[in-house]
C-alpha cells in the first residue's frame, strides 16, 4: 500500500510517515520545505530504517504533482500540505487562500485523474471559532476568526462536494486541536522559523535561554487560574489517528476531532513543564492576545467510537519529548 504525504517533511506528516512506515506502509513524500528543512528526510530514515521516496515540489504546481501520480501508483493520500499560522494568515490572506485552498483543488484534480480515492485531510479546531466546549463535529462552523480557518473551512466544503460528485470517494476529515511533544528518539519534532507564536516552542526556546521569559496572555479569563484554556494533544497519538482514520475510510466524508477530550491552562503547561523536566520558566503576564478564546477543548467521543482511537499520552509525556527534541537536536538540524 502506497500512500503520498503532502506535507511530510512538516511537524506532523514526518510523525505521520514514521508511524506508517514502521507498520509497513510504502511512503512518497511531497513537500516544497517552505516551513521545513530537507534533514528530516534523514532523521526519518534513521528512525525507521526505511527511505521513503521525496519529491522537493509545490502541490500547486499541477504539471510537477502530476508527474508523482504518473510515475508511482498512489493508493491514497494524507493530505498534509498547507501554510499554518493564524496571525500571518491576517497579513497575508491571498497567500494563505492560493496555498492551501488551490493546492488542495491540484491534489484533488490529480487524485480524479489517477483515481485515487482515499484521502485524510488536516483540518483544525480553528473552523470552530468560538464554540461552547467541549465542542463536537456537528457544531455549525459558520464562525472562524481568521483567513486560516476560513481555508479550512473552504476544503472542507470542496471535499464534501467533491465525495457526493464520486461514489468512490472515501475522505476523513481530521479537526486537530492543539498538538506538541515529539517523537521519542529526540530526532523530529516541531521546528518553527523564528520567534514561535505557539505556546510550546516558546516556552522550549525560554527553557534552552534563547527567550528571556515567556509573556502569558492574559489572566483575567474566566478558567481554573485565569489563563487560557486548550486541548494539548500528542504528536505520537495525532499520528497514530491519521492511521487508524486511513484503515477506516468509508464512502464519503467522515470528520473527527483529534484531541485529548482535557483542557489544561497556560499555567498548567508550564508548571508541568517545570515539573517534568526540572527548568525555571520566567513569566510575565501581558494582556490578552487579540482573537484568543478563553477555552477550547474537544469531544472525542465520535474517534473513540468509531476509529477505535484513544490517546494513551500524558501532558508529562508532551512536556518532556517537547523538551528532548529541542535540547538534544537543534544543533544538527
Ligand atoms: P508544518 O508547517 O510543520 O508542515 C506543513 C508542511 O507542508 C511543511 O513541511 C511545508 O514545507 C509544506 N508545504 C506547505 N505548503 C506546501 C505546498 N504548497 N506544497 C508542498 N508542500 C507544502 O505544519 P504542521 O504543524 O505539520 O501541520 C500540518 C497540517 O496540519 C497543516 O495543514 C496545518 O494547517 C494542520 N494543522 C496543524 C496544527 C498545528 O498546531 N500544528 C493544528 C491543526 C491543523
Ligand atoms: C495556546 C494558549 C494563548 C503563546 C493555534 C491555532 C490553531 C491550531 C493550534 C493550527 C493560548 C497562550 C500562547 C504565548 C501564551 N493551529 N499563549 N503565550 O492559539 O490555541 O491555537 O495553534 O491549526 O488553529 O490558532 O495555540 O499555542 O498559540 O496558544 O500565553 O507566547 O497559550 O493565549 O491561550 P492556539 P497557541
Amino acid at each position: 500500500m502506497k500512500i503520498l504525504i503532502t506535507g511530510g517533511l512538516g511537524f506532523i506528516g514526518s510523525h505521520t510517515a514514521v508511524e506508517l512506515l514502521q507498520q509497513g506502509y510504502d511512503v512518497v513524500i511531497v513537500d516544497n520545505l517552505s516551513n521545513s528543512k530537507i534533514s528530516v528526510l534523514d532523521k526519518i530514515q534513521i528512525i525507521t530504517g526505511k527511505n521513503p521516496v521525496f519529491y522537493n515540489i509545490d502541490i500547486c504546481n499541477i504539471e510537477l504533482l502530476e508527474k508523482v501520480f504518473h510515475e508511482t501508483k498512489i493508493d491514497g493520500v494524507l493530505h498534509f500540505a498547507g501554510l499554518k499560522a493564524v496571525g500571518e494568515s491576517v497579513e497575508k490572506p491571498l497567500e494563505y487562500y492560493f496555498n492551501n485552498v488551490v493546492g488542495t483543488l491540484v491534489l484533488l484534480k490529480c487524485c480524479k485523474k489517477y483515481n485515487v480515492n482515499k484521502f485524510v485531510f488536516s483540518s483544525s479546531a480553528a473552523v470552530y471559532g468560538d464554540q461552547e466546549s467541549p465542542i463536537r463535529e456537528d457544531v455549525e462552523i459558520n464562525n472562524t476568526l481568521n483567513p486560516y480557518g476560513e481555508t479550512k473551512v473552504m476544503i472542507e466544503r470542496i471535499l464534501e462536494d467533491y465525495s457526493k460528485s464520486n461514489p468512490m470517494f472515501k475522505g476523513a476529515i481530521l479537526r486537530y486541536f492543539n498538538p506538541i511533544g515529539a517523537h521519542e528518539s529526540g530526532l523530529i519534532g516541531e521546528d518553527p522559523n523564528g520567534i514561535p507564536n505557539n505556546l510550546m516552542p516558546y516556552i522550549t526556546k525560554v527553557a534552552k535561554g534563547e527567550l528571556p521569559h515567556l509573556n502569558i496572555f492574559g489572566n483575567d479569563y474566566n478558567t481554573i487560574d485565569g489563563t487560557g484554556v486548550r486541548d494539548y494533544i500528542h504528536i505520537y497519538d495525532l499520528s497514530k489517528g491519521h492511521i487508524l482514520a486511513f484503515e477506516k475510510l468509508n464512502e464519503g466524508v467522515e470528520i473527527f476531532n483529534l484531541g485529548s477530550g482535557k483542557g489544561s491552562s497556560v499555567l498548567q503547561l508550564v508548571n508541568a513543564f517545570i515539573k517534568e523536566n526540572k527548568i525555571d520558566i520566567p513569566y510575565e503576564v501581558v494582556p490578552r492576545r487579540a482573537g484568543d478564546v478563553a477555552v477550547t477543548f474537544a469531544d472525542v467521543t465520535k474517534a473513540k467510537i468509531i476509529l477505535g482511537w484513544s490517546p494513551q499520552k500524558s501532558i508529562s509525556d508532551m512536556v518532556r519529548d517537547s523538551w528532548k527534541y529541542e535540547r538534544e537536536n537543534k544543533i544538527t538540524n
